[in-house]
């Protein structure tokens, strides 16, 4: 089966294309970074906007790109991420992946974006075991979640406040670095010294699998007031190391704590923060020493993309399943409600979102 796949749920506006036992033939990424740059962060109204420019064009670059490969091959399913994202956001690529759908007589999938981030390790040569555990770490969310196979998951724990990204961005507001922050942060921590800023780690002596990372935010907070007025780079280099440690020894040591309790040895890391090379190279460590062995995205599959919504949307219209109309987009949606593909949605799904809306 061939798909088309288009995700929107936040700052960017991506398509690609996917066919069974073939796998990814072709996708864009265009980032609005520059577009919310000035406001240090996304504005809904003006992401929603630019998607409806940018979408068209980068789905039709994407056919014309796949199409090269084999031009007689018709795409026969469109699948769309319906949420969690912002909601404006998320109905531009909604609406358009159900009229192209419609037009072209194809069933229409409406993907959940955190399945979507499970699932990017698929696309490697070497894609992870069920079950494993994984450790989905982005902008909006910080979960361990045991999958047992494509949609059965078990949430595990998950944060309380602020998600692992949101401690990189805010912080790295605080020093005063440019949106999206984390990237920025973690190259100006490769230059920071250790040992000269003690910031808590958060929850980890507490037993479970919960985290907590606004402290986090306010321990940067009040080192960057202590710092002088004309504080050298330096200065800012050292809080960004002792926060991008804090965060990772967190993310670490709660993930091999979920190794342990779920006795599994496969462990996979995903979403945005998963690009942090500290963490990567923290957890490949930590993880060699019990005997776990670890999956990540490709870098470019890390951060949003419609290659993964792509697997997602594959794994779950070549199962038969298909979008009732009128389901176009959520905002908010649970992750531990979802099936495995093929069979049905939960109970009561219909009357909850009619409820929502
Ligand atoms: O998965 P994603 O693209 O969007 C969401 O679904 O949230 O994740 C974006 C998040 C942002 O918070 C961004 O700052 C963070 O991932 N991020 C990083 C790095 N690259 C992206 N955080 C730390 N280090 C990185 N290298
Ligand atoms: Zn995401």
């Amino acid at each position: 089966m061939r798909i088309l796949a288009i995700e929107s749920s936040c700052d960017e506006s991506a398509a690609a294309v996917y066919e069974t036992g073939r796998g990814l033939l072709a996708h864009e990424v265009f980032s609005q970074i520059d577009l919310h740059q000035i406001y240090g962060g996304v504005v809904p109204e003006l992401a929603s906007r630019d998607h409806v420019q940018r979408l068209l064009p980068i789905v039709e670059r994407v056919l014309a790109s796949a199409a090269g490969d084999n031009s007689s091959a018709k795409i026969e399913g469109i699948a769309y991420t319906a949420g969690p994202g912002l909601i404006g956001a998320l109905l531009t690529g909604a609406a358009l992946a159900r009229s192209l759908a419609h037009a072209w007589g194809v069933p229409a999938i409406g993907v959940h974006h955190l399945e979507g981030h499970l699932l990017a390790p698929l696309l490697e040569p070497e894609p992870p075991p069920y079950p494993h555990v994984a450790l989905l770490v982005s902008g909006g969310h910080t979960m361990l979640i045991e999958c047992a196979g494509i949609g059965r998951y078990r949430l595990l724990g998950e944060t309380r406040d602020d998600a692992a990204g949101e401690a990189f961005d805010k912080s790295a507001k605080l020093l005063g670095l440019p949106y999206p922050g984390g990237p920025h942060l973690a190259r100006l921590a490769e230059r920071g010294r250790a040992n000269r800023h003690e910031f808590p780690r958060p929850m980890l002596d507490r037993p479970g699998l919960e985290f907590s990372f606004s402290g986090l935010k306010t321990a940067v907070l009040h080192a960057v007031r202590a710092l002088p007025a004309e504080a050298i780079d330096q200065q800012r280099a050292d809080i960004a190391h002792a926060l991008q440690e804090a965060v990772v020894d967190t993310l670490v040591a709660k993930s091999l704590r979920a190794m342990s309790a779920t006795g599994l040895d496969a462990l996979v890391v995903s979403g945005g923060v998963s690009a942090n090379r500290r963490l990567r190279e923290r957890l490949d460590a930590a993880a060699a020493r019990v005997g776990v062995r670890v999956y990540y995205p490709r870098l470019e599959f890390c951060t949003d993309n419609a290659a993964m919504i792509a697997v997602a949307g594959e794994a779950r219209l070549s199962a038969g399943e298909r979008d009732e109309v009128g389901i176009p987009a959520r905002a908010q949606w649970p992750l531990d409600t979802l099936r495995p593909p093929g069979q049905q949605r939960e109970a009561g799904y219909r009357e909850q979102v009619k409820q929502e809306f």
